[in-house]
């Protein structure tokens, strides 16, 4: 590799290789992947690309089966943007905060399931995607886990895998979790905890909820909704909410599908029911992970910034944050 093409963060520590998989799909996937592209919106893509950047990550991210669920489409132009990183000497590598929202998800889901002190619990996945948790977590094996989305993601998901099962003889990937629904709903409307509860969802049940990637997506209006039922139906024993808020600034870039957003999260929850609400940005000591080599990486030139700054003080840019936020679903509840 030319040196010109090694990051500036080299000087402190090796860049990954990142490299693109070798996409080897079988050609029922391959049809799979490309009805994707032709026929999906924006929003319901959003899911491919969010494996595809888990795929790239794989030595932050252990997510075996990212590369199937992703696509070549999407692996490539991931792949694409990392390149160009490297090429510009960028200080933080693209798909990094995929990385550190993933890690970060993975290790509150964990602690929460330890904070309700062992026993079934449930985890519901809004916008679950193409997410893998049920098949990768082994913190899950005693819980039962809800896969919300749009019924034709759902549909896609479970096609590819079996496509990928048949394809190798094997049986489908296992579950490191006690037990997997998948609900088709689309969450904008007002019946998918119904939906939840016809397949055992049980509200008097301890339950993590996981809006990862998913609030922004929706209208001011239905994602307030989302969180006011989840607030309002679920307060009768130990629940916790992990979700991801975008600021405003965030949303209001060129060419955005971003529509929810939210610059105060710790206001806006408590005023919904939650309570103990802890909020971290990236780069934040529980959300670092590691993987934020160069000490001027952006993330650390906004943590130092006052979070009602809109533009930098600097050069007049955008102040984009991503605040990942835990709360509790009980009035007098204390998350570890
Ligand atoms: C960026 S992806 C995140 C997926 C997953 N949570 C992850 O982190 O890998 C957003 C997901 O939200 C889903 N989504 C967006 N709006 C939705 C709605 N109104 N109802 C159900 N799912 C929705 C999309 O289909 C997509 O799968």
């Amino acid at each position: 590799m030319a040196d010109q093409e090694i990051g500036r963060s080299n000087d402190v520590q090796s860049w990954p290789q990142m490299e693109l998989p070798d996409l080897s799909y079988t050609d029922a996937i391959q049809e799979i992947h490309r009805a994707i592209q032709n026929d999906w919106d924006a929003t319901r893509q959003s899911a491919c690309q969010t494996a595809a950047g888990r795929a790239l990550w794989k030595h932050a991210v252990h997510d075996p089966l990212a590369e199937l669920l992703a696509g070549e489409t999407s692996l490539r132009t991931a792949h694409e943007k990392i390149k160009k990183d490297r090429l510009n000497n960028a200080r933080e590598v693209s798909g990094v905060i995929l990385a550190v929202r993933t890690l970060w998800f993975d290790s509150k889901i964990e602690a929460a399931l330890n904070s309700f002190g062992g026993g079934a619990a449930q985890i519901v996945l809004l916008g679950a995607g193409m997410d893998t948790r049920a098949y990768r977590l082994s913190c899950l094996k005693e819980s039962s886990i809800f896969e919300v989305d749009f019924p034709e993601v759902l549909q896609t998901k479970t096609t590819i895998l079996q496509a990928a099962a048949d394809s190798t003889e094997n049986q489908n990937p296992l579950l490191t979790a006690k037990s997997l629904n998948r609900v088709p709903a689309d969450i904008s409307e007002n019946d998918w905890l119904q939906k939840l509860q016809k397949v055992g969802f049980e509200p008097r049940k301890n339950t993590v909820w996981v809006l990862e990637g998913i609030l922004y997506y929706l209208t001011h209006s239905d994602a307030v909704e989302v969180l006011k039922i989840i607030a309002e139906n679920c307060n009768l024993t130990q629940t916790v909410l992990l979700a991801d808020f975008m600021n405003k600034q965030s949303t209001t870039l060129c060419g955005s599908v971003f529509r929810f957003y939210c610059d105060w999260p710790e206001q806006l929850l408590p005023s919904l029911g939650f309570s103990d609400v802890k909020l971290s940005q990236i780069g934040d000591p529980d959300a670092h992970f590691g993987l934020l080599h160069d000490p001027l990486n952006l993330f650390n030139k906004l943590r130092a910034l006052p979070r009602s700054l809109q533009t930098h003080p600097d050069d007049g840019t955008p102040c984009c944050r991503l605040y990942l936020v835990q709360a509790s679903g009980l009035p007098n509840q204390t998350i570890q």
